[in-house]
């Protein structure tokens, strides 16, 4: 792409090195002017680019060049199929490489705590592994085509409310488990060109500014080795974001932070070799944006389009379906709902994209069936300009009004074979910079929906909703597609699972509850004083519901087909890396081809650690012609087995047996095998509050503490060789009280140090 070579840290002045740590516009990381050195450009993500036409304005607000909507990720993340996201990712890659976009900027792996995120649309899930897996796709899809990606937002960033400064308050264990095993994992497996660190605090510290987090995690442990840049006004002390390892501010400080970085160098309270380091990381990125070979010419907007309605036809969730889908082309269809002509299908905020195209349900299902009415049963607020993210709430209007359109509505679905009605959020509930307040769907678009209940007896509900909404309805109509937000071509995907051209093989990746009050997180989301403590620990999602046995509208892993599928008895076996190999066979039995999604889901019943009742740990999508029958083989890694031992600050595998339960949903398990795992060895640290029964089963001073304290008035009092309740949860420290003296007590620590 560029001809300059990119010196290295050591050529470049104190001035230099600092001007390179933040950005030079809202977009662009600076070059080196002097030395030839090109600006390069970043822009958003996550799911098509976003690269503002002409010059940027201080926001990033105004227009963008026209590029290809693909399903955000609440409706990729449906697919559970990480090829369907890797194709995603190289589109927008080639988009990317086209318009001369070094890095975009995704995708989001946070996990979706609250049901009431505002961002949830933007990610893929309740669950890290299958955020993990999905977002790993479209990374590596992205960078198959010499174009970067940025994984964000790091760390813990669950809640749109005050969120540049609220503290996530989360427990060690809670925090390595859930929010940041989708970080480790896209991390370990594709290595993002960068990092994109959050706006918020963990444990009150800024995620900008923690060494912690920064290097310790992301680099020692994990072996990053690309950039980390903060989101866009994240950074808040750049001094202590360069020790932390936060090498890139975002965007233009308008040369203040980088004038505080060369006094601190100068006054000697910032170690020179620091700046070395993070100016090092932007020049090796500029160079590696340097490498990608020149593209010309534009894309194929329309092979991108049929990639974007693949993908979305692969991502509706078939809810529910008494046999009235699929449709037929010959049946009198009543649309209804205001969405089918005028469709929700990307979410607010910076993903905002400016689609080539848009279809619109209505014209695709005209294009297949030739009696189709429709009305528009309920008015759609105004999307706010640009953007959104206001959060203004358009006046609603008159009820004469609704009244009229819900009486039309009533006519037509009376007149019609089917009622096809269509529902969803507006705009202004949902966006990136504001929080929801309830799940519930519009009242006025409830009201239609009874009233067509009550014209028609086949009702078909399609639901365009960034998160999750309640679902009263569900029992009383005859089938349920969600279809999230589909992107630009959600329109005729919806219409391809309608009529069946595309048989529905999408999953839930979150639970849908019954009611709000129901879900983890309601009674601490999200939070007050700027701090929101993560109560719910481990957890979070389906384990919550699971451990607590909450009925649920729809489980997590849930969705149907209009074929059906027998899962076989799974094996399991240690496989030769220490994780687990899974077998088990999966036939189509029904009369049409289509995809099952196998789940695998691991517990540990004898578990010395609070563990959650089953956790994802593999699943596969298989396509299967009518009939066909195949063995798949799942495979858990051994990583994924681990849990975060808080007492050694270690990932350990427990010994012993673990289960592994298969099946099609969460709740809908078919069968379970029981596999032993060789464990790692857990060497726990002997201090005086270690108590005797740990001490007794200590690898290294076990035996001789048994030997020692057996011959005191305490081995005398309490058995050393048989368990004993009392005389084991004692603390060492507190043994001289019973007849032990301090000089064992310190020989047993110092045996085990
Ligand atoms: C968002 C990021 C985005 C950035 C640049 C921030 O407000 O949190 O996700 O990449 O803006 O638009």
């Amino acid at each position: 792409m560029s001809d300059t070579t990119v010196p290295d840290v050591s050529e470049l002045t104190l001035d230099e090195k600092a001007a390179l740590t933040s950005g030079l516009d809202f977009w662009h990381l600076k070059g080196v002017e002097r030395l030839g050195v090109e600006p390069i450009m970043v822009t958003d993500g996550p799911h098509g680019l976003r690269k503002q036409a002409g010059e940027a304005d201080h926001l990033g607000l105004n227009a963008s060049v026209p590029a290809t909507c693909f399903p955000p990720a609440v409706a990729l993340g449906s697919s559970w199929d990480p090829e369907v996201t890797a194709r995603v990712g190289a589109a927008i890659g080639r988009e990317a490489a086209i318009e001369d976009v070094a890095v975009v900027l995704g995708p989001g792996v946070n996990i979706k705590r609250s049901l009431l995120g505002g961002r949830n649309f933007e990610y893929f899930s309740e669950d890290p592994f299958i955020a993990s897996t999905m977002g790993s796709g479209i990374v590596r899809g992205i960078q198959s085509q010499g174009v970067g990606t940025s994984l964000k937002h790091f760390a813990a960033n669950n809640q749109e409310t005050d969120r540049m400064r609220a503290s996530s308050e989360v427990d060690a264990r809670t925090l390595r488990e859930i929010y940041l095993r989708a970080f480790q994992g896209v991390v370990e497996d594709e290595q993002p060109w960068t990092v994109m660190c959050s706006y918020n605090r963990i444990n009150g510290v800024y995620a900008s500014e923690d060494p912690w987090l920064l290097t310790h995690v992301l680099r020692t442990e994990w072996g990053f080795e690309g950039l980390v840049m903060s989101d866009w006004g994240a950074s808040n002390i750049r001094t202590e974001g360069v020790k932390a390892g936060m090498d890139l501010e975002m965007p233009a400080s308008g040369g203040l932070t980088d004038a505080q970085l060369v006094a601190a160098v100068k006054d000697g309270s910032l170690d020179e070799e620091y700046l070395d380091i993070v100016a090092q990381r932007a020049l090796d990125l500029i160079r590696k944006a340097g490498e990608r070979p020149a593209v010309s010419g534009g894309f194929d907007a329309d092979e991108h389009h049929a990639i974007a309605r693949e993908a979305a036809a692969r991502s509706i969730v078939l809810l529910k379906n008494d046999g009235v889908l699929p449709l037929s082309a010959s049946q009198s269809i009543a649309v209804i709902g205001e969405f089918a002509a005028k469709p929700r299908f990307q979410g607010g905020g910076s993903s905002h994209i400016n689609p080539t195209r848009v279809d619109a349900a209505l014209d695709a299902i005209r294009e297949v069936a030739s009696e189709v009415s429709y009305s528009a049963g309920y008015v759609v607020p105004e999307a706010p300009e640009g953007i959104g993210m206001s959060g203004a709430k358009a006046p609603k209007p008159a009820q004469s009004v609704l009244d009229a359109l819900r009486d039309e509505a009533v006519a037509a679905a009376k007149a019609a074979d089917v009622a096809v009605v269509f529902l969803g959020l507006p705009d202004e509930d949902e966006s990136e910079g504001f929080d929801r307040e309830h799940i519930d769907l519009p009242a006025e678009q409830l009201a239609v929906l009874d009233a067509v209940i009550e014209a028609n007896e086949r009702v078909v509900v399609v639901l365009s909703n960034g998160s999750v909404v309640a679902l009263p309805f569900a029992e009383r109509v005859s089938g349920v597609l969600e279809t999230w937000l589909l992107g630009q071509a959600g329109g005729s995907a919806t219409a391809d699972v309608l009529f069946g051209a595309v048989n529905p093989s999408g999953r839930l990746t979150e639970t849908i509850p019954f009611r709000l009050e129901d879900s983890p997180a309601f009674t601490s989301f999200p939070g007050e004083a700027s701090r929101v403590h993560y109560g719910e620990g481990l957890f979070v999602g389906y384990r919550w519901y699971d451990a607590r046995a909450i009925d649920v509208r729809f489980p997590f892993g849930f969705g149907l087909s209009y074929t059906t599928f027998e899962i076989g008895a799974p094996t399991a076996v240690a496989d030769a890396d220490g994780g687990i190999a899974v077998t088990v066979s999966v036939t189509n039995t029904g009369d049409v081809a289509g995809r099952e999604v196998v789940q695998a889901y691991v517990s540990v019943p004898e578990s010395s650690v609070v563990r959650v009742p089953r956790e994802l740990k593999a699943f596969a999508s298989v396509e299967l012609q009518p009939g066909e029958s195949r063995e798949v083989v799942l495979s858990i890694r051994r990583r994924d087995l681990a849990y975060w031992e808080v007492r050694t600050g270690a990932w350990v595998v427990e010994d012993g047996a673990y289960r592994v339960e298969v099946g099609s949903s969460s709740r809908d398990l078919v069968g379970a095998a029981d596999v032993a795992v060789a464990g790692d060895e857990l060497v726990l640290p002997v201090t005086r509050d270690s108590v005797v029964s740990e001490v007794l089963a200590h690898p290294v001073v076990g035996d001789l503490a048994r030997e020692a304290l057996g011959k005191t008035a305490f081995g005398e009092l309490f058995s050393v060789d048989e368990p004993n309740p009392m005389g084991d949860s004692l603390p060492l420290g507190r043994l001289v009280s019973f007849g032990v003296d301090q000089a064992i007590v310190d020989r047993i620590i110092a045996g085990a140090a």
